[in-house]
């Protein structure tokens, strides 16, 4: 691990006059090259909101981020996308008119969200390199015999792991993954597992948000914790389960839901 590779500096971020992510003195946190950072904190503490603030889905109304000594906050999020961030969404996006494979090949372009690059993804498959990619990336996330399959057959938890697929295939610096467990079941779950120590293992930086924290705990290697858009807590996976503050702030959730 060297120095700080992505750094959320003192970041503030309001709805209507309610302040979501940074308090009054922002949110700062960061992560070394190579690190794997697990996200946690009860519903509404603001993790979704992060991610939509280092991706540039969403402007921070204070503070910045950086990446790789690149400021971030002034790109778009498709700039930011080619600096080799890449990020899943907590409701997994996929294109219901093409294919398992199509939709891989999508996320093969920066400007991954449009219909049109979708299309023309279509005439891309053509391409034999980068269609051998996609099988390769379909593979790793246990959905390689379904790639011919319309979108709409997979199940919520096969569309979670065809998110990840997406993401891979750009050969992600930094891959962001906002709850990728949710709704996957348990055998899916171990591949997930598997394959997100194997991404540790080749050097991939990533941040996981998860509930799931028996699933993170195991993989990750640092703990960033939130409340109220605030850091509650920062440590090893040991550190953090042991956390007073911590459990206190679980409970408190489970006992107000
Ligand atoms: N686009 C938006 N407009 C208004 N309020 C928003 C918006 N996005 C998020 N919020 C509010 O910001 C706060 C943080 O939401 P966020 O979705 O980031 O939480 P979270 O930690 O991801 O929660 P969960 O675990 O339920 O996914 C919440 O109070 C939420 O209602
Ligand atoms: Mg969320």
């Amino acid at each position: 691990m060297t120095g700080d590779f992505l750094a959320v500096d003192r970041i503030t971020r309001s709805f209507g006059g309610l302040k979501a992510v940074g308090g009054d003195a922002g949110l700062s946190f960061s992560i070394g090259k190579g690190a794997f950072l697990g996200l946690i904190g009860p519903n509404g503490a603001g993790k979704s909101t992060v991610f939509n603030l280092i991706c540039g889905v969403l402007k921070p109304n204070s503070g910045q981020v950086i990446l790789d000594g690149t400021v971030l906050s002034d790109l778009t999020v498709s700039e930011i996308a080619a600096r080799g961030l890449g990020r899943t969404f907590q409701t997994p996006r996929a294109f219901p008119s093409l294919s398992v494979l199509e939709n891989v090949l999508v996320g093969a372009d920066n400007e991954g969200e449009h219909v049109l690059a979708a299309l023309s993804r279509r005439w891309r498959a053509r391409d034999a390199e980068l269609t051998e990619k996609a099988f390769d990336v379909l593979a790793r996330v246990g959905l390689a015999d379904r790639a011919a399959d319309s979108v709409s057959n997979l199940s919520g938890g096969e569309l979670r792991m065809l998110e990840v697929a997406r993401q891979l295939i750009r050969d992600p610096r930094i891959l962001l993954l906002d709850e990728p467990t949710a709704g996957v079941d348990p055998n899916l779950q171990r591949k997930l597992s598997a394959l997100l120590a194997g991404l540790h293992r080749d050097g991939t930086t990533m941040i996981v948000v998860e509930h799931n924290l028996h699933f993170l705990l195991e993989i990750a290697d640092r703990v960033v914790v939130l409340q109220s858009g605030e850091l509650l807590a920062e440590g090893s996976p040991g550190e953090i389960k042991s956390d007073a503050r911590v459990i206190s702030a679980y409970l408190g959730a489970n006992h107000a839901a």
